[in-house]
């Protein structure tokens, strides 16, 4: 997306071919098994995949038909099937809701009637459409439950159904990268003003000034998280707050989420079905929040706030301004991000040095979505928009934030200013971290 003025017709086309490409992941990620396991609940922290499917189709009829176009409601009697707020996730799989054959219909139906829809809309008919926004909204909604789907494939049992072609190796340079770069002190424009499909906890731009501190130049891997367990990480209540450790305890945590220990005492880890050693160039994967705060605490670092992680992956110092993106403006390519489930992993940390920010920080975006130190808070002149259950509802002490995206995560979903947010014990979701330090002589 960009923000001159757009021609309509290209961006008529930029949508449908948007709607497009999330529905075709859907249904990779729902034909690929049988309808047992389309109805199944895989993990009491997931819905089963039939109700992702007709959730995406009842908020895009909700937004896009009856909201832009004005028509009426489809089938009112299954909407409250379809509320996320009416039924948590684990009660889902009781609902009498739609079978596989008639979700997949009605997803058909509302997108045909949408691209119509499309073809005739004015983008200048109110602010609910200006620039595409609500179009834009569902093509994201589309695309996260996508990423929702895949963490669902992730805790599925049995043997794989999914695969993709591994990343290629990281770049020779690797192992003489800085463990660190410093990011210099001083004012940034933090969140966006201007970006036309930015929901609603991205706004308003606002300056924030952050002391100057050291950002890990990658993602922790799977080698150093390692040095934590065999350390006696997990055994060390200095390392985890009180809150952490007694999380620690409950859930008996002794390494990331999908790992276990063979006979011989080598780490596995099971990705998509399939079990092998835990790769030791990777950034680490499914840690919790405790976890990897634990983890810094322990290296003697801590993690970098939401303002640093922000101002590092945005900030351009030669230019003095935010950019959409760690190496500029220009759209995510396969050579500047791991992201859109082109690969079902993270690369090997080190990777994408053409997507590095100014200070060589890489993969600020893609691969793993990283934990900031920050509660998810409204930004000063946050107002909800269009609807209080996308982001009001879950401002508080109680979700941390994520940045950057994950290898799971559809660019369009994705992007410097884009926030999301979780339970601090929560794992199942595609989740890593880098860690910071202040500099001493900010
Ligand atoms: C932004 C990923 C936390 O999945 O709960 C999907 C996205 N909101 N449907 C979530 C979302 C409504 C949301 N996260
Ligand atoms: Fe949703």
């Amino acid at each position: 997306m960009t923000e001159a003025p757009v021609d309509d017709q290209a961006l008529r086309e930029e949508i449908a071919a948007l709607l497009t490409a999330a529905r075709t992941r859907t249904s990779g990620l729902t034909d690929c098994v049988a309808e047992p396991d389309l109805v199944r609940q895989h993990s009491p922290l997931m819905s089963p995949l039939v109700w992702d499917l007709a959730h995406v189709a009842n908020q895009e009829e909700l937004w896009l038909l009856r909201n832009v176009g004005g028509r009426d409601p489809m089938h009112p009697e299954i909407d409250p099937l379809y509320d996320a707020f009416e039924h948590p996730r684990a009660a889902r799989p009781m609902l009498p809701l739609l079978p596989p054959k008639a979700a997949r219909q009605y997803a058909g139906e509302v997108r045909g009637r949408v691209l119509d829809l499309l073809e005739t809309v004015s983008f200048s008919s109110g602010r609910l459409v200006d620039r595409g926004f609500a179009f834009g909204m569902i093509a994201q909604h589309e695309q996260q439950h996508d990423e929702t789907m895949l963490a669902t494939h992730q805790l599925r049992q049995g043997p794989p159904v999914l695969s993709a072609q591994a990343p290629a190796p990281p770049p020779a340079d690797v192992r003489k990268l800085p463990g660190e770069v410093l990011i210099p002190g001083g004012p940034f424009a933090m969140g966006t003003s201007t970006d036309p499909w930015a929901l609603d906890n991205e706004r308003p731009a606002h300056l924030v000034d952050v002391p100057s501190f050291y950002l890990d130049t990658t993602p922790v891997t799977n080698a150093s998280y390692l040095e934590f367990i065999a350390a006696g990480g997990y055994q060390d209540a200095r390392w985890w707050t009180a809150e952490g450790w007694e999380h620690r305890q409950r859930a008996s945590l002794t390494a990331p989420l999908f790992w276990e220990r063979d006979g011989a005492g080598q780490w596995l880890r099971r990705r998509f079905g399939v079990t092998e050693p835990v790769p030791a160039a990777e950034p680490v994967l499914h840690v919790c929040w405790y976890e990897a705060d634990a983890y810094a605490r322990w290296a003697g670092r801590r993690l970098p706030t939401e303002a640093e992680w922000e101002k590092a992956a945005r900030h351009d110092p030669a230019a003095g301004r935010s950019r959409r993106y760690p190496w500029g403006d220009d759209s995510p390519t396969a050579e500047l991000a791991n992201l859109g489930q082109r690969h079902l992993q993270p690369a090997a940390a080190g990777s994408y040095p053409a997507g590095a920010a100014p200070s060589g920080a890489r993969q600020l975006i893609g691969d793993v979505w990283e934990w900031t130190a920050s509660d998810f808070l409204p930004y000063p002149g946050f107002a909800a928009w269009p609807y209080k259950e996308y982001s009001e509802v879950f401002f508080g002490p109680q979700y941390k934030v994520l940045r950057g995206g994950a290898f799971a995560a559809d660019p369009v979903a994705c992007r410097g200013t884009f926030r999301n947010w979780d339970y601090p014990i929560r794992r199942q979701i595609f989740s890593g971290f880098r860690t910071a330090r202040d500099a001493d002589f900010a």
